[in-house]
């Protein structure tokens, strides 16, 4: 189910664990000075960025039945998609002293002042979902989560073959994730690169909707009035797609045909919406991180070698591949 790519987490994190180099240089020497505990006694501390999304919801839900599954005890936290409450979680996880620290940063900078308080006190932090932008990678043990220019990659390489007859300009409208956030800023990227092949695809408009339904909405419905002539919505992920739906609906057009719509991540309300025919395409992002995250965790405890980057494999949905999906997905 997933593939690896990166290099070896760290030999200095082996040779601290080994005694052979300070604590701070991973965060995780102080549990090779006292040897792995006893799974039960392990303490993890989640800083979850927030209830934003159909996905978020998912990866929650994935985070908190695997450590239950496990035996491991999760302190968890929500952020409300804000950074200073991410960064307050994560002080106080320093402050019970947590064996490990895992988070998904709602925005990529920022954070090199608290995961060096984290690193200071010798506790080791997993990256899980979205990325951080630090030059300083001994920051944390490994990130664990999606490749999201590939995906938007994806997005861009359906939309050239869908309109690959097309002479006539081709409007888009971009729906943004959260400004700053590693999904939106990659997605962003991996969809321009793309469509930059040919010069008759014009993204006429691209605004940030928070990744939530209510932004998608909003957003759309303010950008159809100064963009009428749209052809096509990619958003970055399906919530934002399903706020689209409803407002082209509002305007008294169809989705799927008028608008055509491409999204990101294959919950259960954007598979339904395919499988109805109101969005085109969607390219999975999985929120199942939790069995991942519990074989860091307990690599981290036994002093065993961490990728540094894991990188989850994904598929990408036709209507037909939807219809055909539904019936089993999980989430
Ligand atoms: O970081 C993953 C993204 O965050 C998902 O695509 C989106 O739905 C969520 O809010």
């Amino acid at each position: 189910m997933k593939k690896i790519i990166g290099t070896f987490a760290a030999g200095a994190m082996l040779l601290a664990l080994a005694g052979c180099a300070p604590a701070a240089d991973t965060g995780s020497g102080d549990a090779a000075a006292a040897g792995p505990k006893a799974e039960s006694d392990l303490v993890v501390g989640f800083a979850q960025v927030g209830a934003e999304s159909g996905w978020r919801t998912a990866n929650t839900k994935d985070i908190q039945s695997a450590f239950e599954e496990a035996g491991i005890e999760l302190k968890f936290s929500d952020a409300q998609q804000k950074q200073e409450n991410q960064i307050k979680a994560i002080r106080s996880y320093i402050q019970q002293q947590v064996d490990v620290i895992a988070f998904s940063p709602v925005v990529e900078t920022g954070w090199d002042a608290v995961l060096n308080e984290a690193k200071d006190a010798g506790i080791p932090v997993v990256l899980t979902d979205r990325a951080v932008d630090s030059a300083d990678d001994s920051l944390y043990v490994t990130f664990l989560g999606s490749d999201f220019v590939l995906e938007g990659e994806k997005a861009g390489d359906w939309v050239v073959e869908e309109y690959k007859d097309q002479t006539e300009p081709v409007e888009i409208i971009q729906l943004e994730g959260t400004t700053g956030a590693a999904p939106a800023i990659d997605r962003a990227e991996g969809f321009a690169e793309v469509i930059a092949s040919d010069p008759k695809f014009e993204v006429v408009a691209s605004q940030t909707g928070d990744f939530t339904r209510a932004g998608g909405k909003q957003v759309t419905e303010a950008l159809l009035k100064s963009n009428p002539g749209v052809d096509l919505i990619y958003a970055h992920n399906d919530d934002m797609g399903l706020g689209a739906i409803e407002a082209i609906e509002a305007a008294g057009l169809v989705p799927g045909k008028d608008i055509k719509i491409v999204t990101v991540d294959a919950v259960k309300d954007g598979m339904t919406a395919l499988a109805d025919g109101k969005i085109n395409f969607i390219v999975e992002c999985s929120p199942l991180l939790g069995k991942q995250l519990i074989e860091v965790v307990k690599q981290i405890n036994n002093g065993e070698a961490t990728e540094k980057r894991i990188v989850t494999e994904e598929t990408t949905f036709t209507q037909e591949q939807a219809i055909e999906a539904l019936p089993t997905r999980a989430y």
